[in-house]
């Protein structure tokens, strides 16, 4: 079905695709009709930016998550004979001053494996005669085959946002026509701090456009340096927070922020690299002018030159929650792989965007290598790129951008440099950069070093906070200040900066003996970089998606 444009309702779309266009715009009509009754009415609950999560067990549960224009009385969803109570949670933007509405309803108790059917609503629901439907699928039990898929940096089809771009909504169309079991969304989802005055408003079109997917199936998200907004709590991370319900960490203080859940024989890790990188990425005032929040926040004006800069936040608790995690998992027989999710990148080498940061590789790759983590998946830089299989560090292999004086950037060390399609990552952890969702930048262009001709990565080595500049109250972040050869790096898309990537978990192939196989296909979006950097081709968003690579991984099967 052609994508109708934006901004057409969710339903209406929903709706032609199962009657005729005709019959679809008179039930919008009416639907607009009840939207207005309601509001009229002064509470409008309609449920909207539907979506869903695992729950703390995928194969018996999930969370069922939207929000609604004003309070809604008696959230609930309705899933066979069962009605469940949904569980309110707002909060009221720190710049805006405005009260966003979300709702959270807990489905447990369900069979392994199984497809089921529910509804949303509540009592001032303007859809209430016919509420909201949708069906998803449990976890399979045990050591299944499962698909998932994955891509970062996602942004909104409303061109009126900073950042986002049309691509958005052919990417939410391409999870679904993968028909995963689950997505993993790598972090920098709607840019809402680049548009700090309207930030409820830039959400509420990144959860419409999901919803075409997340409301079938779960979309399981990270933050990114994109989630960290100014006025909306300690990280920033309030309209996050809001919006998702997320596997408990049993970590008091830092819940939602990081998380795990085990599907089949994997592990999955979400990670909030926000706290380990050295890049300043958060929310950030250039000036000249101050941005001044709503009288009603009661929250005084940021001035030029400051940004949201929260590394270090949980003071080492994330990273022991981590080690903690990998060890659980590697003492289980059950458990074959585990993958871990995190926005910002160990192994990058885009030119034009942010980079490595030696940060992640401090912390957390050492831990990647002792617990033998196959697989890490981040977005940040709006390309694809495939690392070869890295565990250790080459020491001493950067230098600093502005001097040329050599600085430890732990250069991951490929424990292979022959790209044969089959990687063993009981060997080495696999990195691929997959931000290339949906968002506007794409950034396909990667570093070459100039003098000997090899890829080259730039590196995050410090804080690059605000500097003034020579315009008044005007303040700049730099870029990364080290690079080094990037040896690591095995293949990158030249061709386009958006992209899907399609995970096919095989736990017991034939044709690897004794091994488990997860096959991995890149999709990507030909001709849908507004300008291709390698090129200079004009570009428009596209909704073909055509292979662009495909891999295997495998590992000795456990027990
Ligand atoms: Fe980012």
């Amino acid at each position: 079905m052609p994508r109708t444009p934006w901004p057409v309702s969710r339903r209406q779309v929903l709706a032609a695709g199962g009657t005729s266009l005709l019959a679809a715009t008179a039930n919008a009509t009416r639907a607009a009709a009840r939207t207005r009754k309601a509001r009229a009415a002064g509470s409008d609950g309609t449920p909207e930016q539907i979506h869903l999560t695992w729950g703390e067990n995928p194969a018996t549960g999930v969370v069922v998550s939207w929000a609604s224009p004003e309070a809604a009385t008696r959230p609930r969803v309705r899933i066979g004979q069962r009605v469940i109570k949904a569980e309110p949670r707002q909060y009221t933007d720190g710049i805006s001053g405005e009260t966003v509405r979300t709702y959270h309803a807990r489905v447990d108790g369900l069979r392994p494996g199984a497809t089921y059917a529910y509804a949303v609503t509540a009592d001032n629901d303007g859809n209430a005669a016919d509420p909201f439907t949708a069906t998803f699928q449990t976890a399979p039990h045990g050591r299944a085959a499962f698909r998932f898929t994955s891509f970062g940096d996602l942004g909104t089809p409303n061109t009126a946002w900073m950042l986002s771009y049309g691509q958005s909504a052919y990417a939410v169309d391409a999870v679904e026509s993968f028909q995963p079991l689950f997505h993993l969304l790598n972090g920098d989802l709607s840019y809402a701090d680049l548009n700090p005055t309207v930030q409820p408003e830039v959400w509420r079109d990144f959860g419409n456009n999901n919803q075409t997917s997340a409301a079938n199936r779960p979309w399981m998200p990270c933050p990114g340096n994109h989630e960290v907004e100014f006025g909306n709590g300690a990280q920033g991370l309030t309209s996050y927070l809001t919006r998702y319900t997320l596997p408990d960490n049993k970590v008091p203080g830092f819940g939602g922020r990081w998380y795990s859940f085990r599907i089949g024989s994997v592990l999955f890790v979400s990670l909030d690299a926000d706290d380990v990188a050295y890049q300043d990425a958060g929310a950030f005032v250039a000036g000249p002018a101050a941005l001044t929040p709503a009288v009603s926040t009661g929250n005084p004006a940021i001035e030029p030159g400051t940004s949201f800069y929260i590394r270090g936040y949980s003071g080492g608790a994330q990273t022991a929650w981590l080690e903690r995690t990998l060890a659980a998992g590697r003492r289980d027989d059950s458990v074959d792989w585990i993958v871990v999710q995190m926005h910002q990148c160990a192994c990058s080498s885009s030119a034009t965007g942010n980079g490595s940061d030696l940060g992640i590789r401090q912390h957390w790759l050492p831990l990647f290598d002792r617990y033998e983590v196959d697989l890490v998946l981040n977005g940040h830089d709006h390309d694809y790129e495939r690392s070869f299989p890295v565990r250790g560090a080459d020491a001493s292999a950067g230098h600093e951008v502005a001097t040329g004086a050599v600085v430890d950037t732990l250069r991951p060390h490929p424990i292979t440099t022959t790209d044969n399609g089959v990687f063993d990552t009981s060997q080495g952890t696999v990195h691929l950069i997959l931000g290339c969702g949906g968002t506007d930048v794409p950034l396909d262009e990667y570093g070459t070093d100039a003098a000997d001709a090899q890829r080259q990565a730039k590196v995050f080595t410090r804080a690059n906070r605000p500097l003034p500049t020579a315009a008044a109250d005007v303040f700049t972040r730099a870029g990364a200040d080290a690079a080094e050869d990037a040896v690591w790096s095995a293949r990158r898309d030249t061709t386009t900066g958006y992209g899907i990537a399609v995970f096919d978990v095989n736990p017991d192939p034939e044709d690897f003996g004794g091994h488990t196989a997860i096959t991995v296909t890149q999709y990507h979006a030909m001709g849908a970089d507004p300008v291709n950097p390698a090129t200079g081709a004009k570009g428009a968003p596209t909704p073909d998606y055509t292979e662009f690579e495909t891999f295997t991984l495998v590992r000795p099967r456990r027990a």
